[in-house]
């Protein structure tokens, strides 16, 4: 069966940083592919916002460059492309001051009964701000959506104050924070793994699994977001969200309906689960590492240091043993490991199964190996299981472990769809299943800060690796501590 498009209601799109990163690499090539499926109709209009002073023929070159970057050669098709730019225009506004805004005003007031979405790809600084005058000037319909994106804070209490500033002017129901994580395939897949097969529940517990291991790493170094990231750190960029949901995925209980509350409400439970990890047991169950120079497939890549250009102690990689205190989880490690310029771009969660109770092979049958569930998020999006086999042919019983490897890419012929994709359209359709609560952003920085507090009183600095390592030998001590490893991705 292939996939079936289903067009949105005719929507206007505003883009705060209409102009910048993430507009430009991930929101307008979105777009674009849901234009050129024709999932995008005809009426609807994107509108680029930002300081810059621009004609709308501007804006869409700009724009042009950026299909060119950003989209597979092979979906640029001219006629599509001409199609999506002549929906585009563009004001210059500033954000905070007077300039710009009649001419918002004027742009929608045309259609003041279209589904209209704000999509604030500005510094969170401005979220509040924005939202503000986007209520004074009586742009706040009924119809109305607001998009905002992480970091939503950078603490508990700067998160509930971005919050209260965006709750003041939007409901709860109008306001979309996104975690591109969900947007991914695999992730939804996650969901259809473990509540479409009835293979997987009876054994998904402390019962049969020993331990779970989350990785998400990243060939990348911080490159031209240093500024950002470097007031940021792994914890807060990566853990606080993404590898938070990919938890929260993996250990919540069944919901009982696929729709926005149901799947939210259980993974707050999981967030409000998670056993604090009070800065006194920071040093345990957490590894913080730096990278140094070093080199990825076979090109020497610069320092974190050398790329900042000044002396900092922001974590670029982050390992952490958190434990979920629930009777489905109780004494099962969850192992989250984050980092840049690690070998490997790769994300993977693995399910470890628990051994077998007794043996009856022979010992030079081989080792019986426990069972292992490997969930590839990217890139090669798939699911592996591996199974203890016999090796065939003579010569007695011997034991082999053989993966189960089912293939996405393989499997289903199609393009994958980038994240932002099927989000944009899940934010013009109002369903909020695949963004985050307001409660559950505050639950996570509940379980964050006092790591960072932690940290910030301990007197040692993260730990030097080499770029293109698996990150730092506290990574590996923390797994052997408790006798365990970390599985490398693809292995
Ligand atoms: C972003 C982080 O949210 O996710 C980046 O800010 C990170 O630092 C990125 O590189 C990873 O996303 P993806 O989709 O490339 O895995």
């Amino acid at each position: 069966m292939t996939a079936q498009i289903i067009p949105v209601q005719t929507f206007d799109l505003v883009v705060f940083g209409g102009t910048g990163d993430l507009a430009l690499r991930k929101l307008l090539p979105g777009l674009y592919q849901r234009c050129r499926d024709r999932q995008m109709p005809s009426e609807a209009r994107v509108c680029g916002l930002s300081r810059r002073e621009m004609s709308d023929d501007e804006f869409r070159e700009l724009v042009r460059g950026a299909l060119n970057d950003h989209v597979n050669a092979d979906d640029l098709v001219p006629e599509d492309v001409e199609r999506f730019l002549g929906r585009l225009s563009y004001i210059s506004l500033d954000a905070t001051g007077s300039k710009g805004w009649p001419d918002l005003c004027s742009f929608l007031a045309c259609c003041a009964d279209r589904i209209r979405v704000f999509y604030l790809a500005t510094s969170p600084e401005l979220f509040g701000p924005v939202c503000a005058k986007l209520g004074d000037q009586g742009l706040v319909t009924p119809q109305t959506r607001v998009v905002i994106e992480k970091p939503i804070g950078k603490d508990l209490a700067s998160a509930k104050a971005v919050n209260e500033a965006v709750g003041a002017v939007f409901e709860e129901r109008q306001i979309f924070r996104i975690d591109h994580y969900l947007g991914k395939e695999t992730v939804q897949n996650l969901m259809a793994l473990r509540f479409a097969n009835a293979l997987f529940e009876p054994i998904w517990n402390r019962a049969a699994i020993d331990h779970v291991q989350i990785t998400v790493a990243e060939t990348v170094g911080v490159g031209n977001r240093a500024d950002y990231y470097d007031h940021s750190g792994a914890l807060r960029d990566m853990v606080q969200n993404h590898m938070l949901q990919l938890l929260c995925l993996v250990a919540m209980e069944p919901p009982s309906a696929m729709d926005a509350n149901s799947l939210r409400d259980e993974k707050l439970k999981v967030l409000s689960a998670l056993k604090p990890i009070r800065p006194g047991r920071v040093e345990q169950v957490t590894v913080r590492g730096q990278y140094a120079p070093g080199a990825i497939d076979g090109k020497a890549v610069p320092g974190y240091l050398d790329e900042l250009g000044h002396r900092s102690e922001t974590e670029t990689f982050v390992a952490i043993k958190a434990e979920v205190e629930t009777w489905r989880w109780s004494g099962v490690p969850f192992y989250l490991r984050t980092g840049k310029r690690l070998a490997q771009r790769a994300s993977e969660i693995v399910v470890q199964m628990r051994p077998i109770p007794h043996s009856i092979f022979e010992r030079d049958a081989g080792e019986v190996r426990p069972n292992r569930l490997v969930i590839r998020l990217q890139p090669d999006e798939g699911v592996r299981l591996y199974l203890m086999s016999k090796d065939p042919g003579p010569g007695g019983m011997r034991l082999k472990t053989t993966p189960l490897n089912l293939s996405f890419s393989e499997t289903f012929k199609v393009r994958f769809p980038d994240a932002y994709e099927r989000l944009l359209m899940d934010v013009v359709r109002g369903n909020q299943t695949l963004f985050m609560r307001k409660d559950e952003v505050e639950a996570a920085w509940t379980w964050c800060e006092p790591i960072l507090d932690g940290w910030k009183q301990s007197d040692e600095g993260p730990e030097n690796y080499g770029a293109g390592s698996w990150g730092p030998s506290g990574a590996v001590a923390l797994m052997v501590h408790d006798g365990r490893r970390w599985v490398e991705p693809g292995t």
